[in-house]
């Protein structure tokens, strides 16, 4: 595994929440928030936006909160299992969150997503893509 590659040890993947990080889209340039999720004893990766609004952020800016091992958008309550990423609640029900290829390898998770490159742990300080502070959107 490449070290530039590396996100955080698989120690540090929070059980309650989630752990937020910033890639790189290849094709665009453009830096993008991700969050890693465990669950059922398994880690997986997702890109940190609804798909109710695919714009906007799941987290208010600290990683997405987990229910009963689901991970909650906090704009409209959409629910997401944090295993399959498919919404089992809310106005996208049915939809799936943009999945992010990760490897667990000797104690560590790394990025091995050939569409982005990890830039840095937690959110994306340049964005634009605020989160909605409204709930009239719907
Ligand atoms: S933006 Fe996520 S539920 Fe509306």
């Amino acid at each position: 595994m490449d070290a530039d590659d590396r996100i955080v040890s698989v120690d540090e993947v929070p059980r309650e929440t989630t752990f937020l990080f910033t890639v790189r889209e290849t094709s665009t340039d453009e830096e993008r928030e991700s969050i890693l999720v465990r669950s059922n004893g398994e880690i997986t990766g997702w890109l940190n936006y609804c798909q109710h609004f695919t714009h906007i952020r799941l987290d208010k800016g600290s990683g997405a909160e987990m229910r009963d091992d689901e991970i909650v958008c906090t704009n409209h309550v959409a629910m997401f299992e944090a295993d399959t990423g498919r919404c089992t609640f809310g106005p996208c029900d049915g939809a799936y969150l943009e999945d992010i290829e990760i490897t667990i390898d000797d104690g560590s998770v790394y990025l091995t997503d050939s569409d982005y490159e990890f830039v840095s742990v937690g959110p994306n300080e340049t964005s634009t893509d605020l989160t909605s502070t409204s709930n009239i959107e719907f």
